[in-house]
C-alpha cells in the first residue's frame, strides 16, 4: 500500500480537483489516504497564488517537508495547483525534495496517468526497503535487490515538469464527491473551468487559464451518479457561474439549475460564485420556484463600493447596478444569506472610496465578508498601477471593516433566536457539538446522536453567537 497525504489550500476549485485526484488514488486499489505526513510515501500539495500571503504559506509549509524527505528517500512530493501553473520551475529549483510540479490550468489526465506509473513504483519501492532492511538484519547482500531497489530509487528521485497545454474534458475534471467516514457526503462539482474577466488585480486567469464550461449532459450524469452515491449536498463551482453557457445548446446557469432542481431525491444544491457584471433576476426566480433544493445562499462579491475603484479593478458594472441586484434578492429570497469579497487598499483607494465600501456595508448587512488586503500579482494590470496608500492604512482599513462586520454578523444571528431551520448535519466536531447548515449556510451547533450525521433535521434557535448558532432538535 502507497500511503497518500493532501493538503489543499485555496478556493473551492482547489478542493474539487483535490477530492477527484484523492477519489481516482483510492480507485487503484493500493493507495490509502493518512492524516499524517510523517506516515506519507506520497504528498500532494494543491496549492493557491491568489494572494502572496497565500504563496508564502504553502512554501512555507513545502519548505518543512524537506526533513520527511531525508528520512524517506523514497517519499514523493508533488506540488500542483495554481502556483505550480505559473511557478513550475522555481518550486523545483527552490525546494530540491519536491519531485513534480503540475499546473491547474494543465490537463488532469496526464497526471491521472503519471500518478498511475508512480504508486506503482513506490510500492515496488517500498516493498523492496522493507526486504532491504530485513536482509542487512542478518547481513545479507542480495545484489539483484540492491541493483533494482538503486534503478527506482533513481527513477523516484528524478525531477519533473508535467505539462500538457491541451485542457481535455475528463471524469476528473469535473470534481469529486467527499465521502468521509462519519461526516455528510457533499459533491463539488466544476460547472466550468479558467475565467475570462481579467479583473484588473487577479491572477486565476493566468494560472487557470480561459473559461471553458461543461456540457450539460455530462454534469447531470454525473449529478445523477453522485446522488446515488447518497450525496446530499451538491455545490456548483466555477469563478464566474453567471456565464455558464452550455457549448452545445447554449443553454444558461438558470436553465443548468432548474435541471439539477428538477432531479429527483432529497438534497440540497449550492453554487459559487456570482458575479455582479452577469447576475440575472431569472437565476433568483428559479431559486425561489425551487427552495426545496436550491439553496438560498448568494455570494456575490462586491470588491469595492466606489465606481472609481470598480472601474479600474475593470469588474465592469456600477454600485447602483450591484445594489439594484441585491434589492432583487432582498425581493425575491428574503430570507437568503447573502456574503461577499471585498479588496481594501487597492491601487488610487483614497479614504473617500474606503469610505463608500463601508457605507455598502451598512445598507446590505452582510452575513459575512471575506475580506482582503490588495496584494500585487505578477502579470495582472494592477500590479503596474501607482499604489500610494501606506501598509498602515490599509491595515486599520482592513481592522475597521472587519470589527464593524462581525458586529452586524452578530446582530443578524440574534435575528434567528426563536425561529425553526431545516439543516444538513455534517459532522460531529472536536468540541463534542453536532454541526448542521442551514439553506444559508449559517452554521447551527447541537447536541444529539451521530446518526443523524448526513440527514436533514429542524433545529430551533437557543441563542447565537458571531461565527455559531446553538440549536436544538426539533421532532
Ligand atoms: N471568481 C471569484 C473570485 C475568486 S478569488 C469572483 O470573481 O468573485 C476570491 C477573492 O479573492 C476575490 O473575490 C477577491 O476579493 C480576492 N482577490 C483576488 N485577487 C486578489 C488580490 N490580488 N489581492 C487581494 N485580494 C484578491
Ligand atoms: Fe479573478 Fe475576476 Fe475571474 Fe473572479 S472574475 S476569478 S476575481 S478575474
Ligand atoms: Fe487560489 Fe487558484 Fe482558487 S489562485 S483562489 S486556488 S483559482
Amino acid at each position: 500500500m502507497v500511503n497518500l497525504f493532501f493538503k489543499t489550500y485555496g478556493c473551492q476549485a482547489n478542493v474539487a480537483d483535490s477530492q477527484s485526484l484523492e477519489n481516482y488514488l483510492i480507485s487503484l486499489g493500493n493507495v490509502q489516504v493518512v492524516e499524517n505526513e510523517n506516515l506519507a510515501d506520497l504528498i500532494l500539495i494543491n496549492t493557491c497564488a491568489i494572494r502572496d500571503k497565500a504563496e508564502k504559506k504553502v512554501s512555507s509549509y513545502i519548505g518543512q517537508l524537506a526533513e520527511l524527505k531525508k528520512n524517506k528517500t523514497y517519499l514523493n512530493i508533488g506540488v500542483i495547483g495554481c502556483m505550480a501553473s505559473y511557478l513550475k520551475k522555481e518550486i523545483l529549483t527552490r525546494f530540491d525534495h519536491v519531485s513534480f510540479v503540475f499546473g491547474a490550468k494543465d490537463d488532469l489526465n496526464i497526471l491521472k496517468d503519471y500518478l498511475h506509473d508512480l504508486v506503482l513504483k513506490l510500492e515496488t519501492i517500498k516493498e523492496i526497503y522493507a526486504h532491504e532492511q530485513v536482509h542487512e538484519q542478518v547481513h545479507e547482500k542480495d545484489n539483484k535487490v540492491k541493483f533494482e531497489l538503486k534503478r527506482l530509487k533513481k527513477i523516484i528521485n528524478s525531477k519533473n515538469v508535467i505539462n500538457n497545454k491541451v485542457k481535455e474534458l475528463s471524469d476528473l475534471s469535473l470534481g469529486g464527491v467527499k465521502n468521509k467516514d462519519k461526516e455528510l457526503k457533499q459533491s463539488f462539482i466544476n460547472i466550468m473551468t479558467g475565467c475570462n474577466n481579467y479583473c484588473s488585480y487577479c491572477i486565476v486567469p493566468f494560472t487557470r487559464g480561459r473559461e471553458k464550461s461543461y456540457p450539460s449532459n455530462i454534469l447531470l450524469d454525473r449529478i445523477k451518479r453522485d446522488l446515488d452515491l447518497g450525496v446530499k449536498e451538491i455545490t456548483l463551482l466555477g469563478q464566474n457561474v453567471n456565464s455558464y453557457k452550455d457549448p452545445v445548446t447554449n443553454n444558461g446557469f438558470e436553465w443548468l439549475m432548474e435541471q439539477v432542481a428538477n432531479l429527483t431525491g432529497e438534497f440540497w444544491v449550492r453554487f459559487v460564485s456570482a458575479h455582479p457584471k452577469d447576475m440575472t433576476i431569472d437565476l433568483l426566480k428559479v431559486i425561489a420556484d425551487h427552495q426545496d433544493k436550491l439553496c438560498t445562499f448568494i455570494h456575490l462579491p462586491l470588491q469595492s463600493g466606489s465606481n472609481k475603484i470598480l472601474q479600474s479593478m475593470n469588474r465592469t458594472y456600477t454600485i447602483e447596478k450591484y445594489m439594484e441586484q441585491i434589492d432583487w434578492v432582498k425581493k425575491i429570497l428574503p430570507q437568503a444569506t447573502i456574503t461577499t469579497d471585498i479588496i481594501v487598499g487597492f491601487p488610487g483607494e483614497t479614504e473617500q472610496d474606503y469610505l463608500m465600501t463601508r457605507k455598502i456595508i451598512e445598507q446590505v448587512r452582510y452575513d459575512l465578508i471575506y475580506s482582503f488586503i490588495y496584494s500585487p500579482r505578477k502579470y495582472t494590470k494592477a500590479a503596474l498601477m501607482l499604489d500610494n496608500c501606506s501598509n498602515e492604512e490599509k491595515n486599520k482599513r482592513l481592522q475597521e471593516l472587519q470589527t464593524r462586520q462581525m458586529e452586524i454578523c452578530f446582530e443578524n444571528n440574534l435575528l434567528t433566536v426563536g425561529k425553526t431551520f431545516k439543516t444538513l448535519v455534517e459532522k460531529r466536531l472536536a468540541n463534542g457539538k453536532l454541526l448542521a447548515r442551514t439553506k444559508g449556510n449559517l452554521r447551527v451547533l447541537c447536541d444529539s446522536k451521530d446518526e443523524l450525521v448526513g440527514t436533514f433535521v429542524k433545529l430551533k434557535i437557543k441563542s447565537a453567537g458571531r461565527a455559531n448558532l446553538i440549536g436544538s432538535l426539533i421532532e
